[in-house]
């Protein structure tokens, strides 16, 4: 069987990965799978899906022998797709599915040992996700693969991430920037890459024996930076598109890593997770498997093009 007569179920559709991923996936069969379709997606490719309802589809509702992409919280794929498998075993079939592709996220490594609560929590719901999806899979013979991404960036179609733009946002917003005077590394991933990553394993799943040891990748950009390159490359690729954006003239300031904490200290009894977020600019958040590598082609170098120059109007913390 070649790919291209696979389907693609794709969860997460309305994110930035999502729509490079629909980019990408042109002209292969693909039914987007949400509580709403990207704006344009044609209503007969739209299968709607609360992850966090709880109706689950009619098996006549699923594409036959898909390969399952989800960049939706694996939290919330995890119990459906159980429960789906549960339901779908009662009526004596199976999940019509011929490979599963989820994202997790690096989290899962770099916040193990935080020190709030809510972070060791958030590791503790992603490895159980993880468990219970690749054990769903072991059920079903379904080849499984769970990706772990660092720092997401980039824009595709009308979406843009929460990430980068919010920093450049920021920048935009402050005549100078206090910054540690060594900061952490950094491997962030565009969109795009991450969509052709999970395209290009949920083929190579596919193709292997249905019964495959189910793998976890946490995966990087191709280049790894100090989170201080990381704002000045940001810097210069704003001023390149427009000499007068704020962004680009921003000073960012070095301080001393004691000075760097003192200040810092006001926020700790408001928010333990923000403080430690702040700190988090010191720690190597690297060290990932790079992008090329895993699709076989050329590095290519921070910041890939395009970029989100302004964040979307609801904004999230960088995971
Ligand atoms: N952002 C990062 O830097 C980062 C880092 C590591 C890992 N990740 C992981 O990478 C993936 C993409 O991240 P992101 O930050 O771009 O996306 P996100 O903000 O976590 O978006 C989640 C996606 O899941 C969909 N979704 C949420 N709740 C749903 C539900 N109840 N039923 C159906 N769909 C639902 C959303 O659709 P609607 O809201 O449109 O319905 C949206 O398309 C996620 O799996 C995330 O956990 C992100």
């Amino acid at each position: 069987m070649t790919e291209t007569t696979h389907p693609i179920l794709l969860f997460g559709a309305t994110t930035a990965t999502g729509a490079a991923c629909l980019e990408l996936a042109a002209g292969r069969p693909v039914v987007v799978a949400g509580r709403r379709p990207p704006q344009g997606w044609p209503g007969e490719s739209f299968l709607a899906i609360d992850l966090n309802g709880t109706s689950l589809p009619s098996p006549e509702a699923l594409p036959e022998n898909a390969l399952l992409v989800s960049f939706a919280p694996i939290w919330l794929l995890a119990p459906f797709l159980a429960a789906l498998h549960d339901s779908l075993g009662g009526l004596g079939r199976r999940l019509p599915l011929a490979a599963v592709v989820a994202c997790s996220s690096s989290s899962v490594i770099t916040k193990r040992f935080a020190a709030n609560r809510e972070d060791r929590r958030l590791v503790e719901r992603l490895l159980h996700s993880e468990d219970s999806l690749e054990a769903t899979c072991a059920k079903a013979a379904i080849p499984c693969r769970i990706l772990r991404p660092t720092l997401i960036y980039g824009q595709a179609g009308d979406r843009g991430d929460q990430n980068l733009s919010r920093l450049l946002q920021m920048m935009r917003r402050l005549p100078l920037l206090p910054l540690p005077a060594e900061t952490g590394k950094r491997q962030p991933i565009h969109g795009r890459q991450l969509a052709a990553s999970a395209l290009h394993l949920a083929d190579s799943a596919a193709r292997e024996p249905a019964d495959s040891a189910s793998l976890r990748i946490a995966l990087g950009g191709d280049e790894t930076l100090s989170y201080t390159t990381m704002l000045q490359r940001l810097q210069q690729a704003a001023r390149q598109r427009d000499p007068l954006d704020r962004a680009g003239r921003c000073r960012l300031l070095p301080l001393p890593t004691g000075l760097f904490h003192l200040l810092a200290a006001p926020l700790l009894p408001i928010t333990a997770k923000g403080f430690e977020a702040v700190l988090r600019m010191e720690a190597n958040l690297a060290g990932f498997t790079p992008v090329h590598s895993l699709l076989g082609i050329e590095p290519e170098p921070f910041p890939v093009a395009p970029l989100a120059w302004h964040p979307p109007s609801r904004s999230l913390g960088e995971s």
